[in-house]
């Protein structure tokens, strides 16, 4: 059962929006214990190696979204500290086979998630995985700390992934991310801001409604995110 639900395909995902946002699919994905999800890069922790006495490899088993949203050196890694889910950057690279993402941690003083990290992290446990501030894609390290408030949006075009918060119209958050949308009016009605949603959530600030139909165009001036999203931008 596990297993038919980790291998859905891309054309059974889309048909899955009508039913359940990309949200929900996370979720009940966590609680049966997989790292299936539909946007986001979960990882299995596989192994763990004492190199240092303040420093570990940890092997992760990632999902089908690592080569998507994992790019350089580094990546960030998010657990969750104290009810928060806190992320922090590390170096990475293959293991020798090339199945598995080997991340190094060093103990860092004062820093919450290098010592979940060493301390309390043991096989078969999932973390987040996010790119590291100033790869390509570039969200902020913490972005999922203040997770209610914020989400992260994959511009398929432009092949990013930038953290924005929901509660203002995508327009500005992505302006604010230091992406630079084309727009005229900026209020609803010239279209020239209008994208093709790929998939996620969007609400409209104007008339409240929220649509997560796949393929349809959101006019990011008056659209606010309300869930993941990725968009042909
Ligand atoms: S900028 Fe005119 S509709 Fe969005």
């Amino acid at each position: 059962m596990k297993s038919a639900i980790a291998a859905l395909s891309v054309r059974s995902q889309s048909l899955l929006q009508h039913v359940i946002s990309a949200e929900q699919y996370d979720f009940w994905m966590r609680q049966m214990g997989l790292i299936e999800a539909w946007s986001r890069c979960f990882a299995r922790v596989v192994a763990v190696a004492q190199t240092t006495p303040d420093g570990v490899v940890l092997s992760l088993k990632p999902n089908r979204h690592q080569r998507r949203l994992i790019a350089g050196p580094r990546c960030a890694v998010s657990v969750e500290v104290a009810g928060r889910n806190i992320a922090r950057s590390f170096v990475w690279s293959n293991s020798e086979d090339g199945r598995y993402m080997q991340v190094s941690i060093s103990r860092q003083a004062a820093d919450p998630v290098s010592r979940q990290l060493l301390e309390d992290t043991a096989v078969g446990d999932i973390v987040e995985l996010l790119p590291a501030s100033g790869d390509s894609p570039p969200p902020t390290l913490d972005a999922r700390s203040v997770a209610p408030d914020t989400a992260l949006v994959y511009l398929r075009r432009s092949e990013k992934t930038v953290s924005v918060t929901r509660g203002t119209s995508l327009l500005e958050a992505l302006e604010l991310a230091g992406v630079k949308p084309t727009y005229g009016c900026r209020r609803g009605i010239c279209n020239r801001c209008s994208c093709t949603r790929i998939q996620g959530q969007t609400t409209d600030m104007v008339s409240g409604e929220s649509s997560d139909e796949p393929g349809h165009p959101v006019r990011i001036c008056i659209n606010r995110a309300s869930s993941d999203l990725e968009l042909d931008l």
